[in-house]
């Protein structure tokens, strides 16, 4: 999800709602309710203008705009919760590491070990003209940086011992000062002193999750993620992405069930297969279905779509230096499709790993089928057209959460306390 307006053009919705974070509080308790592992913010850094080369459908549309800062309405969510996950998205390019990791320290103690960060290099030009660049760097070098970046912020982390504060009233010391390290990086991009200057979180790091789609994303993913976040063209393709990033996993030594592949998927639910489907025919023929879904790519590849025929195929594969997994998910290449076919079959591929229509027990059974063909590790389930909606998480929360958990294949109740931990129960 991300911290955008409230379905303000739905009859459900209520004409969005003041910035107060309430909807989204509210969705964060519904999915606790739920026992989700975690709920993730996206973000962005900028106002769209690639399509038609002007912000006008983003702000007409609200699509990828406005988007308010994901931190402080995840220490929100977290307060208003005692056992789910949140996740922010911050990005690398934005900023500086002392920074991130003091923000990600001092919210992971805020929600007692539940916080996670999505590590983003950020995509757009247009976000890097917000700080200070004329142009993104080029994505090798952005992993290169994001390498070191992470180098940097793990020293951080570790910057004060576990047990550094000894709270010892009796000598009247906090702080042990022998455990407090400086971590004097001084490497090709950065350059920070240390240590950090908040105590140890809970988890001493938040939970890291990463989206890489590209060889070298994949790669960085395998080496640092917690969670790897994707969206997969249909069952094979699914597993063909959770084994290659088992296999990078167990050649960077790390134990690959230490990281949760999870998959993109928007379920449309209904009392009925009938109704289900229905549903999801007035979704894909929506007046602005077709705009907010270009719009959005646009928006993340920097290209403008508005300037293709909508009844005939791309006419060349198209390469952006920014989201470049999510754009050939999204252009399926040979495929001979037209651009309306791409954007009207599953949600334009934008979204959703797999086509899940039905009834919320139709669903579970066929959501756990894909499981046992892929081999793990589960969902993520993300908002229809890149929307929220009250009624879409009530759906998932009261609707097929519960017909998953009478299949046992997801918890009825959390065992842990952080998010780490509830992470790697399943
Ligand atoms: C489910 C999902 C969520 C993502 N969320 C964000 C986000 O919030 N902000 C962002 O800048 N990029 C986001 N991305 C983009 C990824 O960080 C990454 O750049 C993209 O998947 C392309 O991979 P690559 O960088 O290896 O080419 C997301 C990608 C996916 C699949």
């Amino acid at each position: 999800m991300n911290f955008t307006p409230d379905e303000w053009r739905t009859p459900f919705g209520r004409g969005g709602l003041p910035w107060d974070g309430k909807f989204y509080i509210e969705m964060a308790r519904t999915l606790e309710r739920a026992c989700f592992d975690y709920i993730m913010i996206e973000d962005k850094l900028m106002v769209p203008e690639s399509f038609g080369g002007t912000p006008e459908l983003a702000l007409r549309n609200a699509m990828m705009v406005p988007k308010h800062d994901p931190a402080p309405l995840a220490v929100a969510m977290g307060m208003a919760t005692t056992h789910l996950g949140v996740v922010a998205t911050l990005s690398t390019l934005a900023y500086p590491p002392f920074l991130l990791a003091r923000l990600c320290s001092t919210i992971d103690s805020l929600l007692g070990g539940r916080f996670g960060w999505n590590i983003v290099t950020s995509a757009e030009d247009l976000a890097a003209q917000n700080f200070g660049m004329d142009k993104l760097p080029a994505r090798d070098l952005r992993y290169e940086m994001a390498e070191e970046y992470l180098d940097v912020v793990n020293k951080l982390f570790a910057s004060w011992e576990k047990d550094a504060v000894v709270l010892d009233h009796a000598a009247g010391i906090y702080a042990d000062h022998t455990k407090v390290h400086r971590i004097d990086h001084a490497g090709k991009f950065y350059k920070v002193r240390g240590p950090l200057n908040t105590v140890p979180s809970p988890q001493q790091r938040p939970a890291y999750l990463q989206a890489g789609a590209s060889p070298r994303g994949r790669d960085f993913a395998a080496r640092h993620s917690d969670s790897i976040i994707s969206v997969a063209n249909g069952v094979e393709s699914m597993k063909a992405f959770r084994d290659d990033i088992r296999a990078r996993a167990e050649a960077a030594g790390r134990d690959p069930n230490s990281i949760k592949v999870l998959f993109c998927v928007t379920p449309t639910l209904g009392e009925t297969e009938d109704d289900a489907q229905e549903q999801h025919r007035r979704m894909v023929s929506a007046p602005h279905f077709i705009s907010d879904i270009l719009a959005s790519i646009s928006a993340i590849t920097e290209i403008d779509f508005a300037k293709y025929d909508l009844d005939r195929p791309l006419p060349e594969r198209l390469i952006t230096n920014g989201e470049q997994g999510s754009l050939d998910k999204f252009q399926q290449w040979g495929s001979g499709k037209t651009l309306r076919e791409l954007v009207v079959g599953g949600a334009g591929g934008l979204v959703s790993s797999v086509e899940l229509i039905g009834t919320p027990d139709g669903v579970a059974e066929r959501m756990g089928e894909i499981m046992a063909q892929v081999g793990g590790d589960g969902f993520l389930i993300t908002t229809p057209v890149l929307r929220v909606s009250r009624r879409y998480f009530v759906e998932i929360a009261d609707g097929l959460v519960p017909a998953l958990q009478r299949r046992g294949l997801t918890r009825a109740a959390y065992r842990f306390g952080t998010l780490r931990e509830n992470l790697m129960e399943f």
